[in-house]
């Protein structure tokens, strides 16, 4: 069985000194199930290191929300896996519908950040999911297969997470039920075991991620196919993040 991970997307939120301060009371909230549940924690670029310190002695591992794909050189602005490994990092989000959307990121470029990550020894948290129009036109499933063709081309799955996220679910709080999450979990099930032979394609962790709750998570971690959640808006709050970290009902 592998280990249910929860995963807090901070996104443009939170200063070094509200870091270590959450951090701090994390650590006290999840102590029960801290062996058994992997958490992470993604803040901004900036508050990577603070976090990196506050963590320290804790299992709470640490993911940035973006990377660039070249290693060093004249790139204004960017960072790169192995500075994200450097400040202690071992996750990174790539291809969230935030940066498809509003920094244009497309399939080819979160495919280079993929595997320039990959080999830095990051582990990736693959973000995919269908707008609203695209599921109202019956498109899902061709949708999720063209991000995972495309976004995993030449790419190895050791250290690879997908996070499933309609992005008609993000901030809305219009969560998938159950019922639609668990329907696009199989199908990028199969779609894994298709492109990488049955242990690898196990192997590979599928979370969900769209208006995660304390109030939801009990019922969305209760379906076999979900095997985490990537938590944005109730990430804020240390005590409702806790809450869903201390998710009940899973069946291990
Ligand atoms: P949300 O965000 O929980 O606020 O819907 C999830 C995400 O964007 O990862």
């Amino acid at each position: 069985m592998k280990k249910p991970l929860v995963v807090a997307n901070w996104k443009l939120n939170k200063t070094t000194n509200e870091t270590r301060a959450f951090i701090e009371e994390l650590k006290s909230y999840i102590k029960d199930v801290e062996e058994s549940i992997e958490v992470v924690i993604a803040p901004p670029f900036t508050s990577l290191f603070t976090a990196h310190l506050a963590t320290k002695g804790s299992n709470i591992k640490l993911s940035a929300q973006n990377v660039f794909y070249e290693d060093k050189g004249a790139f204004t602005g960017e960072i790169s896996p192995s500075m994200l490994v450097d400040v202690g990092c071992s996750y990174v989000i790539v291809g969230h519908s935030e940066r498809r959307q509003y920094f244009f990121e497309t399939d080819e470029i979160i495919n280079r950040k993929i595997k320039s990550s990959l080999k830095h020894a990051l582990n990736v948290i693959f973000c995919i999911g269908e707008s609203l129009k695209e599921r109202e036109e019956g498109k899902t499933f061709e949708i999720l297969q063209r991000q995972l063709a495309d976004g995993l081309k030449e790419v190895t799955p050791k250290g690879l997470v997908i996070a499933y996220e309609p992005v008609w679910a993000i901030g809305t709080g219009k969560t998938a039920t159950p019922e639609q999450a668990e329907e696009a979990h199989m199908f990028i099930r199969e779609w894994l075991l298709s492109k990488y032979g049955v242990e690898d394609g196990n192997g590979i962790r599928v979370i969900y991620g769209g208006s995660v709750t304390p109030e939801n998570i009990d019922s969305l971690m209760a379906c076999h196919s979900i095997e985490g959640v990537l938590v944005g808006g109730a990430s804020l709050k240390v005590e409702s993040f806790a809450e869903i970290v201390n998710f009940k009902g899973r069946k291990n």
